[in-house]
C-alpha cells in the first residue's frame, strides 16, 4: 500500500515506518531465539490487534515454535479498571509445562495483560513471558505490569496501523500512525 492512499489521509503523522518496524521486529525475534535456545516455546497471538506483528515476529524466531490463538474482549473503558476480561476464543492446546510467550500489539492500561498473565499462569506453564509491539507507559493503571520484550515505547495518542484499529479499520496499513482527532471526534 502506498503512503498517499486514502487510509493515510486520516493520519496526523506517521509514528513508525514499516521499515523501522521490520528492523526492530527482526531484533526482537533474534533476542527470543537466543533466550530460548534449546527450547520450543508456544507463541500465543492475542487477536485481533497482534495478528500482523505475530506473523512477522514468528518468522524471525529460528526455533521450532508452535502457535496458538486467543480472542478476548474487555468491557467498555469505564469498567476496564475492574479488570473484567471475557474469553471469546480460548487456546486449542493445553499449555501445562510449556514455555509460553504471549504476543500483544499494545500494552496500555495493562488490564488485559494482567488478567491474561494470571489466567495462563494458573494453567501451570513452565514459564510465561510477554512480547509486545508497543508499550504506552503513560496509560498504565496496573502497577508493575511490564512486558518482557517491547519493540517500541510510544507517547500518548491514538495509534493505528500494522494490526491496530480504530473502529476495526486501519489494521492493514503497513506503517503505524497517529490518527487525526477529527476522525474520532466525528463519532
Ligand atoms: C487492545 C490490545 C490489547 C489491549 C490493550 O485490544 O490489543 O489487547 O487493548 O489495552 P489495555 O492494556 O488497556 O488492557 P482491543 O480490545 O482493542 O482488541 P483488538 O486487539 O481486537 O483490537
Amino acid at each position: 500500500m502506498e503512503r498517499d492512499s486514502m487510509l493515510y489521509q486520516d493520519l496526523e503523522s506517521i509514528l513508525l515506518t514499516k521499515e523501522k518496524i521490520a528492523e526492530r521486529v527482526r531484533e526482537v525475534g533474534q533476542q527470543i531465539t537466543r533466550d530460548y535456545e534449546g527450547k520450543a516455546p508456544v507463541m500465543i497471538c492475542i487477536l485481533k490487534g497482534a495478528s500482523i506483528f505475530f506473523a512477522d515476529l514468528i518468522r524471525e524466531i529460528a526455533l521450532p515454535v508452535t502457535t496458538d490463538f486467543m480472542a478476548i474482549s474487555s468491557y467498555g473503558s469505564a469498567t476496564k479498571t475492574s479488570g473484567v476480561v471475557r474469553i471469546l476464543k480460548d487456546l486449542d492446546k493445553d499449555i501445562l509445562g510449556k514455555d509460553v510467550i504471549v504476543v500483544e500489539d499494545i500494552v496500555d492500561s495493562g488490564v488485559t495483560l494482567s488478567y491474561l498473565k494470571n489466567l495462563l499462569l494458573q494453567r501451570g506453564t513452565a514459564s510465561l513471558k510477554i512480547a509486545t509491539l508497543l508499550d504506552k507507559p503513560s496509560g498504565r493503571r496496573v502497577e508493575g505490569l511490564n512486558a518482557d520484550y517491547v519493540c517500541f515505547d510510544i507517547p500518548d495518542g491514538f495509534v493505528v496501523g500494522y494490526g491496530l484499529d480504530y473502529d476495526q479499520v486501519y489494521r492493514n496499513m503497513p506503517d503505524i500512525g497517529i490518527l487525526s482527532p477529527a476522525v474520532y471526534e466525528k463519532h
